[in-house]
């Protein structure tokens, strides 16, 4: 079967493209380039540089390339941006996803993996998140994950399309330089900014109830998560009767705070991570760590790496990057 990857350019979908050529399947990716980059892609790849809001786009990219199963990143990720902007997350998350959802519909597509997030949970205060933690998404960002959850679970239900919704926790790091996040709005490329421009890091609050008084988070490895689709999809086509619907966290239970990782990338860079202290950030949550316990269960996968191996294939996509 051929799976139409949207998003496939990024950062998450670039990997995860590579991920399931090797692993013997076929794909095609629909992708506006807007942030995405066609270089992440291999040639024999074929690329329809559209938009998810044009169905007529999408549907075309189904019918050309006799796609059964969908597997759906492209979206906004900025929490910030989220905040400032609801109108665009809500266009580009939710109008996106409901236009792929019709044409999928409409066109017999019968599997759909969908890109969530961490962040529908917002606040939690548990020790490990498990999918029946109750969701209070906290922005805009956060809410079209939410919503998107439920319009994806519904949508399959009323189509007969196996769905699953897979909730990201940190993701860091590479599967090739090449493929590295060039964005710098999460912990690890900001650090890698500062200290490669000769300026202390930022620990955004150190007087959090935790051991060491920063947040901690649960960072999972892109290649991981990539794998982690992988285990999905096959979970999806093996599923004649359509009644598939899968909610589950991708991460590793394992809590790191930001002074740890601060030590880690001191480590493996060779750089002076002494961080400054700055205030705290407006709704971080202490702590978020997955229950990685359903994911085992259901799809018998695991992450593989450590957070040390994620900063290396980071840093290496750095130095890529920045030659
Ligand atoms: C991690 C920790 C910061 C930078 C966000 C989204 C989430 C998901 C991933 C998905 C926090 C601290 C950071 C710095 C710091 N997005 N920090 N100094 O906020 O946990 O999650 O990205 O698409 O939905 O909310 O990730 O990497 O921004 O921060 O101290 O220079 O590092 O306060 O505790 P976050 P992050």
């Amino acid at each position: 079967m051929t799976w139409l990857i949207t998003g496939g350019a990024g950062y998450i979908g670039g990997h995860v493209v590579r991920h399931l050529l090797d692993a013997g399947e076929r794909v095609a990716v629909l992708d506006d380039l807007s942030t995405g980059d066609a270089g992440r892609l291999p040639a024999e790849v074929p690329l329809v540089k559209g938009s998810t809001l044009d169905r007529a786009a999408v549907t075309a990219a189904i019918r050309e390339h006799g796609v059964s199963g969908i597997l759906h990143f492209a979206a906004k990720k900025q929490v910030g941006e989220s905040v400032e902007q609801p109108f665009l997350y809500y266009r580009e998350n939710m109008t996106g996803l409901q236009t792929v959802l019709e044409a999928a519909a409409a066109e017999g597509v019968r599997r759909f993996l969908f890109s969530s997030s961490a962040s529908v949970y917002g606040m939690p205060d548990v020790d490990l998140v498990t999918e029946s933690t109750p969701c209070a998404p906290m922005n805009p960002y956060g809410e079209t994950k939410l919503a998107g959850e439920w319009l994806v679970r519904s949508a399959g239900r009323a189509y007969g399309i196996a769905t699953a919704s897979l909730r990201y926790f940190n993701v860091a790091g590479a599967g090739a330089p090449e493929l590295a996040d060039t964005g710098v709005f999460n912990l690890v490329p900001m650090v890698f900014q500062r200290i490669t421009g000769g300026r202390a890091p930022m620990v955004f609050g150190d007087d959090y109830p935790t051991p060491d008084g920063t947040c901690v988070r649960d960072y999972i490895h892109i290649a991981d998560v990539a794998s982690a689709h992988v285990a999905a999809a096959r979970r999806l086509a093996a599923d004649p009767s359509g009644n598939t619907s899968l909610t589950l966290n991708i991460g590793r239970g394992e809590g790191v705070s930001v002074r740890e990782m601060l030590a880690l990338i001191g480590e493996v860079t060779g750089l002076d991570t002494t961080p400054g202290i700055a205030p705290r950030r407006p709704g971080d949550p202490a702590r978020v760590v997955a229950s990685a316990e359903a994911i085992r269960r259901e799809l018998d996968w695991h992450a593989r790496y450590d957070v040390t191996e994620m900063i290396a294939s980071a840093w290496e996509g750095w130095r890529h990057h920045h030659r």
